[in-house]
């Protein structure tokens, strides 16, 4: 007689993974509309930008970082940071600095400006910054986080966030430990970058570590660093079981994105990118929108590294990159835009 083997029941290698069901979040009496944030970056997420992220459907958006002692100093480029329009709904507003009664100040002059949140930034690497403690040096501090954490909470009505990386290097990964004294001080709400200090934006940010941070807290925490694509946020969020994305880079250019991933979250459809028509207006009017708040000048330098992201992979796009350092005036951007998107449109 045949020794036949008995039939194994057919399992899959790893169980499904189910699709991220995501909480409301709330920050002090403000509800957000949807758990999908802009990140904060410098000389990136001004008001423009935070006016035409929100208004593509982002659930928060984040000022670019202002250094506290620009604040206290009353320096104008702290106040023009600072900044905002009614239109993108919740004001948060971010700083960075390492001393904490500065900090204290900072947060509050700009709660009496109208800031709705304040975001503190303890995961900026870059030199100029980590050299003066601020940013992701404070990460090698633990008790100076609270100190700063605390005197800022205490100095404001307003809800407090933070926005970190998972540790200071390899060594250091202390991520949990920040985290936890964040939310004891009073934090509402994380921001965690999936990378070290000392990666820089080296690597690939480490999604499923940061779920050892979510899972040590009970504030809301937002998965960030290398989220492209609505897969990307699905696998993020499966990675890392947070509340939240808080996308950045991949925005430059793509002010609908944000919404676009809110909407995949909410009911797994994948909206279509503006037409070419409604890119052309949307360009237009952030041209417009920056020299408002910039001046001529340097509301044009501005725009150049946004109209390079918009017209990533726009047929001429690279004609019209390599002739946007030559161009000194609104009227000439925009009519090289016009020529472009027409040239396209028919
Ligand atoms: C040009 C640039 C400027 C940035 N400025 C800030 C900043 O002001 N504050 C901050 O917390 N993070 C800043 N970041 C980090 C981003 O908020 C984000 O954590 C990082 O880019 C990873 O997310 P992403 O892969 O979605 O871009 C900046 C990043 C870039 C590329």
């Amino acid at each position: 007689m045949l020794n036949v083997p008995p039939v194994m029941e057919k399992r899959p290698l790893t169980a499904p993974v189910a699709w991220p069901v995501l909480p409301q979040i709330k920050l002090g009496s403000h509800v957000l509309d949807n758990n999908v944030v802009l990140a904060p970056m410098t000389e990136i997420t001004d008001r423009p930008t935070r006016l035409l992220n929100k208004r593509y459907g982002a659930g928060l958006v984040v000022s670019e970082m202002i250094a506290a002692e620009g604040v206290v100093r009353n320096a104008v480029v702290a106040a023009q940071k600072a900044t905002f329009d009614a239109r993108q709904g919740i004001h948060s507003v971010q700083l960075a600095g390492a001393n904490p009664e500065n900090m204290a100040a900072a947060a509050r002059t700009n709660e009496l400006a109208g800031a709705d949140v304040i975001d503190l930034n303890m995961g900026c690497p870059v030199k100029k910054v980590v050299n003066c403690m601020a940013g992701s040096y404070l990460m090698k501090e633990p008790e100076l986080v609270r100190d700063i954490v605390r005197r800022v909470v205490g100095a404001v009505k307003v809800p407090v966030t933070l926005k970190t990386r998972i540790g200071w290097n390899e060594e250091m990964k202390n991520g949990v430990e920040i985290a936890k004294i964040a939310e004891a001080e009073g934090v509402q709400m994380l921001a965690i970058h999936g990378r070290t200090r000392a990666q820089m934006y080296t690597g690939k940010a480490d999604w499923h570590f940061i779920r050892r941070i979510k899972d040590a807290v009970k504030i809301p925490v937002l998965v960030n660093g290398d989220i492209n694509t609505l897969d990307d946020a699905v696998a993020a969020l499966q990675a890392s079981g947070c509340d939240g994305v808080m996308i950045g880079r991949a925005t430059q250019g793509r002010p609908w994105l944000l919404g676009q991933v809110a909407h995949y979250l909410k009911t797994g459809e994948r909206l279509p990118d503006p037409s070419l028509d409604e890119q052309r207006a949307m360009i237009l009017e952030h041209i417009d929108l920056a020299v408002e708040l910039y001046g001529e000048y340097s509301g044009i330098h501005h725009m150049r590294k946004h109209i390079a992201g918009y017209t990533r992979g726009i047929v001429g796009g690279r004609e019209l990159r390599m002739k946007l350092n030559a161009m000194v005036t609104k009227d000439e951007m925009k009519s090289a835009i016009e020529t472009l998107y027409l040239g396209i449109s028919f």
